[in-house]
């Protein structure tokens, strides 16, 4: 009778620890990839003695590839520049372009209107492919900058011509990329969660 109660004992605080390491796990907060958490924005002052090797480069394309598309439309192209001149032409209406005068390579996202079943959504794919490639240079070490083209007309007359593109193609967004130099100011954190932006089912308030 003694050996059975011990048993009973041991068995319910089995029980109990198993109970605790469950909801414990449940609360548990899912990390974040580090390279979202690491990711910084530069708006000026690259390394311009560090170069981005063609792999990394094939690896951020390869990154913007991976993102869905409106209705599967696949209709977005990426410019890949590296030269100065020509990253100087696509500054055309754009004040707010510095990043444009150090960065070791831009990626221009555009989208090819004349391959669109849904051209309301290309600027949407371009966004999200955007992100794909700012991930994945996180990953790499390497800094970044998003830069709007689409829909200021002027920036979008002069980065289709220095780039050659065709009409149908609008460029929406460029990406600059490279190594901060060692004296540059680079974001250093974008946790950027606020609660009172999160609705659950409805809206909840500030
Ligand atoms: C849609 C979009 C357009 C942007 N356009 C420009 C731009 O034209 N010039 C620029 O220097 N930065 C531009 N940025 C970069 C933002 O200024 C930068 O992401 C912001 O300062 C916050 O950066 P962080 O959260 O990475 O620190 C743009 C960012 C986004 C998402």
């Amino acid at each position: 009778m003694r050996k059975r109660a011990k048993r009973r004992m041991l068995l319910l605080a089995a029980g109990i620890v198993l109970l605790a390491a469950l909801g414990s796990a449940a609360e548990q907060e899912t990390p974040l990839l580090p390279a979202l958490v690491n990711r910084t924005t530069l708006h000026s002052r690259y390394d311009t003695e560090r170069g981005i090797s063609e792999n990394q480069i094939s690896a951020l394309l390869r990154a913007g590839f991976t993102m869905p598309t409106g209705g599967g439309q696949r209709s977005l192209d990426f410019f890949v520049v590296t030269n100065r001149e020509t990253m100087h032409a696509m500054q055309g209406g754009n004040p707010y372009s510095q990043a444009l005068n150090t960065a070791t390579c831009v990626i221009v996202i555009a989208a090819d209107n004349g391959r669109a079943y849904y051209g309301e959504l290309q600027e949407m794919d371009a966004g999200l492919a955007a992100g794909a490639v700012l991930a994945e240079a996180a990953e790499l070490g390497l800094t970044t900058c998003v830069l709007s083209i689409a829909p200021q007309q002027e920036r979008m007359t002069s980065v289709r011509a220095a780039l050659q593109m065709p009409g149908s193609y609008t460029p929406v967004l460029m990406i600059a990329v490279g190594y901060p130099a060692e004296d540059a100011l680079s974001s250093a954190s974008v946790d950027g969660w606020n609660e009172g932006q999160v609705h659950y089912n409805v809206y909840q308030g500030k």
